[in-house]
């Protein structure tokens, strides 16, 4: 199994793109802590990890805050005596809306859990995985970041934020043995369609005009993610850092 014992920790894992990335590293040998502000999505599925046999905890974090970032590191440390991957997935969009109506809460709001989380979670992974002699990180960014749709500027200026800082702190860690990667969604149909539609299902109108502007016809399932984040961690992408990879069917080309 490719991540035998591995210690992984994947935030936002209590629903969406984290829930089956959290289940896809287990199901491959790893120990996983599964952060989410909903500590009952998170526990969730840690139970689900362990009727299947699985090793993986539950724990309540708001990524946009340093004590509980700082602790969920910690608690990794203490229950397994390290961190060999951190996958930052946590994430949301504000309601979508033209920039203009936006207000500076919402784009704060935004910035906090999508950008300071995604920094507080490697500045406080880095120095536990740089004494262990090495680690992983993968950066949950969006297609948003290189190809942007109308309504999610701000959003999309998060996820600008996340590449940037990938490539940056992949140089920053090279000779660390960290590598620091990302991957970049097209839309899926998950909490964060609700969120940034304000609707409780995706509607047959914009799940058409969606699948319309991906070239492989469909949406991208939390599979996809899941496949491409652990190939990233995986010994096989062993020289690949910095770079971000497109789990898009198309969308951006
Ligand atoms: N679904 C899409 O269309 C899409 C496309 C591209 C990128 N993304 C990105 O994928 C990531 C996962 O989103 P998803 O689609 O699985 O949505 P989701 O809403 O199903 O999952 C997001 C999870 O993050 C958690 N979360 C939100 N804020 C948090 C915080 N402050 N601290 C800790 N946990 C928090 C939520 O509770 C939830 O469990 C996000 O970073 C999102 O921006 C999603």
């Amino acid at each position: 199994m490719r991540f035998e014992s591995r210690r992984v920790i994947v935030t936002g894992a209590g629903s969406g793109f984290g829930e089956a990335i959290a289940r896809r590293f287990a199901g491959e040998g790893a120990r996983v802590l599964l952060a989410d502000v909903n500590l009952s999505g998170a526990e969730r599925v840690a139970a689900a990890i362990g009727a299947d046999g699985g090793t993986a905890l539950a724990v309540e974090v708001n990524v946009a805050e340093e004590a509980p970032v700082a602790a969920m590191i910690q608690q990794a440390v203490d229950a397994w005596g390290g961190v060999d991957v951190l996958v930052n997935n946590a994430g949301y969009s504000h309601r979508q809306k033209l920039l203009w109506k936006i207000s500076v809460e919402e784009f704060d709001d935004v910035f906090g859990v999508n950008v300071r989380g995604v920094f507080l979670g490697c500045k406080h992974a880095i120095p536990v995985m740089m004494e262990a002699g090495g680690g992983v990180i993968v950066n949950i960014a969006s297609v948003g970041a290189i190809a942007p749709r109308p309504g999610v500027t701000p959003y999309n200026g998060t996820k600008g934020a996340v590449l940037t800082m990938t490539k940056g702190l992949a140089l920053e860690c090279a000779r660390h043995n960290i590598r620091v990667n990302a991957v970049n969604p097209v839309a899926a149909d998950t909490g964060f369609m609700k969120t940034a539609t304000g609707q409780d299902e995706l509607s047959e109108e914009l799940q058409a005009s969606l699948t319309a502007s991906i070239p492989r016809g469909r949406l991208a399932e939390p599979a996809d993610v899941a496949a491409a984040v652990t190939f990233l961690a995986s010994d096989d992408a062993d020289f690949i850092t910095g770079t971000a990879l497109n789990v898009d069917g198309g969308r951006s080309v």
